[in-house]
């Protein structure tokens, strides 16, 4: 039995398994253990210095093209000569000028690189004898200008959690109790606010009869940065923002191209033209944390500035975004305060953001990934600081710091953030604290973020930053509350939501800032409790589509048509799949198909009662038998892929598994469980051979959990069976079905990559290895399975072409039921002679479920035609 296994949320499992990921400092470190040297034979080109560094020599032996090589090896060698970055840069701030910044000035002064690092914004204080005092004899000698606000801040004891993405909660909830002073943790830190900052509050405003004559409104530029394939929320997201004086500038991540092609149909149903989509070189390959996004944020910037005279304001915002006030809330606010900056500063001790944020790290973004390569020095002189790359910037800022040709600060600054991971949380709010906009800097990026560290800092982002990266976590219905909480706060926006996740949120923002919507005619809500995302389309080139779920798709369109007795039912051709929510519930996959021959055929054909094109509802089918005393305790046991750990749920909303899946176990058991419950997790291949068995220790804290197999790829076909036990017997048992693969890279599959794939593990019982004769003797014993003892050998028949198609589609027949078809063929041309085809399906368009049925709610084109 294999023992040493990761281990599910909250639950003991054994030991962890060696990991490249060293979470408590959230560097991810390669090879720590022997001092590892270059290649240079592997390298094509001269290098132009010896690089020495663990961690680039680590970037450089991971890289796989020449080309980003190359990049990392001069950028190292930059910095190694102290050439990449300026040594110094100079604030124009109006305060930095007249500001004496020597320690001593401040009394208790204690020497630190940070304070050198950021002379007028910090000054820290190590807690040695009597912080209190020190800050009392500082506070007492008074700052040593006017005009300055000041406060003396505890940087463990904020109510609000940092609004940086990289600090964990543990360090939030060092709680500061009596006197924060004395015990928080090791510095003090001193704030110095400007008194320059006017911030209105909408109430104010409202008591003091604001008008729009007094002040024009102004106009907001939204820029939204969105990737993945929720169209419709964004859709959904222009609805309710929309407002014809707005500007939309839509930046898709190059990579792509469904979502592109959903902006691009927006974009044009809107005549007002204030949708705007960024294309060609203006379109870049965002990934999570890196510098493209920054790059993507100023290109944006400079195309908005271009293309409209009118903004006055630009917001960022990204898919997963949400308004909590009404637009009207929102522009009054925004035009009380015309002219400054809103961003989110982290709230924390400086050395620590530095260092958990990796700013005092190199890093250079190739092949769509954000390499380290060693430590950096930041520039003298300057304040850097950070938090939230969701800002509110006011024209003359973007103007000045989007400038084709920046000035001094701008620039150096550019060539550090070029070289930073998650540049947007710290570029704005640097240049903000160092240039003549000082005044105009406020503490807040109007949002409201859901972070739940815990179960956001995964790492999950190991596989594009070398760094281990953290996400806030979705809204649900039940955080409604906290959203309420805001309104007496000028705060405008939430994140994250994902309909996926929970819509009824979403929902309810909408009823309580637009309740007279509520009320609107029945056509308007149509929909309103659906929800569809697409899995796959047929003209997507980029992302490639996961095999698996190509296969198993175009199988489903195959089995729909020879469901309507199309004879050849090999004409049934994938046009799209997609995933629909009801209720808020997963209720099944769609799958829209066409027949290409009927298309092409002539009058005759045309008669029979089959469709050209046709959508189906498909349900998975679930099995899972639990013994009866376990019935009420089990609440979901579920085997998929694509398991969210951050929102603990399964992506793969098909649930394709095929030969080169990793497949996960994910439980919830109910709180009347006795704890700490020890069970076993026996993973049986199609076989009868026992390929993992893993202990698991439930605990209090992992009702919900997930288990991961070591299993050996590629994976056998067949029906895999999952048998949970406890005290010796079995009181739970699933079963997932593992499909051939009909597609390689999104292509027909060639006959070797099949025999290769679809064949399972070479080596037969071996494949296991890891699996020992004597725990297969137990279970067999204990449970009475039909376990497989000795090495068999596991020949399948090699299939492929029509064969391979047929033995997928009889698993994906067993494994998925046809619910409900529709007819999505548009009406025939007229130069189609003959009698009309009777329809004796529904139309799509007059379903509740289509994927082509109406859905108000993410409708643009209304909205904007007004
Ligand atoms: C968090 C923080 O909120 C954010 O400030 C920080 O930059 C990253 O961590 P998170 O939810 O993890 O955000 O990121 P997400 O919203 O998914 O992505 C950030 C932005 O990058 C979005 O606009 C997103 O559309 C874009 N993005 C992300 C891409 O364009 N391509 C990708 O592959 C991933």
């Amino acid at each position: 039995v294999s023992a040493d296994k990761g281990l599910p949320n909250g639950n003991r499992q054994l030991k962890l398994p060696p990991d490249k990921f060293d979470n408590s400092n959230r560097v991810i470190n390669h090879n720590r253990s022997t001092r590892i040297k270059l290649d240079y034979k592997s390298l094509e080109f001269e290098p132009i210095c010896d690089i020495t560094g663990r961690e680039a020599v680590s970037a450089i032996s991971r890289a796989q093209s020449q080309r980003c090589k190359e990049w990392l090896v001069n950028v190292t060698c930059l910095s190694q000569l102290n050439l990449l970055y300026p040594a110094e840069l100079k604030s124009s701030c109006p305060h930095s000028l007249g500001f004496d910044t020597t320690p001593k000035s401040l009394g208790c002064y204690k020497d630190d690189k940070i304070a050198r690092l950021l002379p007028n914004y910090y000054s820290i204080f190590k807690n040695n004898n009597s912080p209190k005092h020190c800050a009392h004899m500082c506070l007492q000698s008074g700052f040593p200008y006017a005009g300055v606000e000041y406060g003396v801040e505890c940087f463990c004891g904020k109510e609000e959690p940092p609004e940086t993405s990289q600090i964990q909660d543990s360090e939030c909830n060092k709680k500061c109790p009596g006197d924060p002073l004395q015990t928080c943790g090791g510095y003090l830190t001193i704030n110095i606010f400007s008194t320059g900052i006017k911030k209105f509050k909408p109430q104010e405003a409202r008591n003091n009869s604001f008008s729009a004559t007094e002040k024009p409104p102004v106009r907001i530029a939204y820029l939204l940065t969105v990737n993945g394939r929720a169209s419709r929320q964004v859709r959904r997201l222009i609805n309710i923002l929309y407002d014809p004086s707005h500007l939309f500038y839509i930046h898709v991540d190059s990579r792509q191209d469904y979502m592109y092609r959903e902006m691009l149909e927006i974009e044009g149903s809107c005549e007002k033209g204030n949708i705007i989509v960024a294309k060609g070189e203006n379109r870049h390959a965002s990934i999570w944390g890196g510098a493209s996004l920054l790059m993507t944020f100023l290109d944006a910037a400079r195309q908005m500035l271009l293309r409209s005279k009118d903004w006055d304001f630009l917001v960022n915002l990204s898919e997963s975004d949400y308004p909590i006030k009404t637009n009207a809330k929102l522009v009054e606010f925004l035009t009380w305060n015309r002219g400054m900056n809103f961003v989110k500063s982290h709230g924390r001790e400086v050395q620590r953001f530095l260092s958990k944020q990796g700013l005092d790290k190199t890093f250079v973004e190739c092949e769509a990934r954000m390499w380290r390569v060693g430590d950096r020095s930041l520039p003298l002189g300057i304040q850097i600081d950070g938090g939230s790359d969701w800002v509110g910037l006011s024209r003359d800022f973007v103007a000045y710091v989007a400038a084709p040709e920046p000035d001094e600060l701008v620039a150096g600054l550019l060539r550090v953030f070029r070289h930073t991971l998650l540049p947007a949380e710290s570029f704005f709010h640097t240049v903000l604290r160092n240039s003549r906009f000082c005044d105009t800097y406020v503490d807040n990026n109007l949002h409201v973020t859901n972070w739940k560290r815990k179960l956001g800092c995964k790492c999950q982002y190991k596989a594009v930053v070398d760094w281990c990266g953290c996400s806030p976590n979705d809204f649900k219905l039940e955080d409604f509350g906290r959203i309420r909480g805001t309104r007496e706060r000028n705060l405008f926006y939430a994140r994250k939501f994902e309909p996926v996740i929970d819509q009824r949120i979403i929902d309810r923002i909408d009823a309580w800032l637009y309740p007279e919507r509520i009320n609107a005619s029945e056509a308007l809500n149509k929909g309103i409790d659906a929800y569809w995302q697409s899995l796959y389309h047929h003209k997507d080139t980029s992302p490639l589509a996961d095999d698996s779920l190509l296969s198993v798709a175009t199988s489903l369109a195959r089995l729909v048509y020879r469901r309507l007795g199309e004879p050849s039912a090999n004409d049934g051709h994938l046009l799209e799949a997609s995933v629909h929510f009801k209720a808020n519930r997963f209720s099944g996959i769609l799958v829209r198909a066409a027949s290409e021959r009927l298309a092409m055929e002539s009058s005759t054909l045309m008669q029979a009662d089959i469709p050209e094109q046709l959508e189906a509802f498909v349900h998975p089918r679930r099995n899972l038998s639990t013994s009866s005393s376990w019935q009420d305790k089990i609440i979901s046991l579920v085997v998929n892929t694509d398991y969210d750990q951050k929102e603990q749920t399964f992506r793969n909303y098909l649930g394709a598994v095929g030969p080169l899946s990793a497949p996960v176990l994910a439980y919830e058991l109910d709180a009347s469980v006795a704890l700490p419950l020890n069970v076993t997790v026996l993973w049986v291949d199609p076989f009868d051979r026992l390929a993992d068995a893993i202990h698991l220790q439930i605990e209090e804290s992992g009702l919900l959990g997930h288990v991961k197999p070591q299993l050996t790829e590629p994976l056998v076909i067949g029906l895999w069976h999952v048998y949970i036990v406890a005290d010796s017997k079995v009181i739970a048992r699933t079963s997932f079905p593992v499909a051939p693969l009909t597609h390689w890279k999104n292509k027909p599959i060639t006959r070797n990559k099949a025999r290769e794939l679809n064949s399972g593990p070479t080596g037969g019982a071996a494949a296991y290895s890891h699996v020992t004769r004597q725990s297969i003797e137990k279970w067999r014993k204990a449970l009475e399975l039909d376990l497989q003892l000795d090495e068999v050998k596991i020949e399948l028949e090699e299939r492929w072409g029509w064969q391979l198609e047929r033995w997928l589609d009889s698993m994906v027949q067993d494994n998925y039921e046809i619910v409900r078809i529709c007819d999505a063929g548009e009406e025939r041309r007229s130069r189609i002679r003959g009698p009309r085809r009777p329809r004796t399906l529904q139309r799509c368009v007059d379903t509740d479920w289509s994927s082509l049925s109406p859905d108000p709610k993410s409708d643009v084109k209304s909205i904007c035609r007004g």
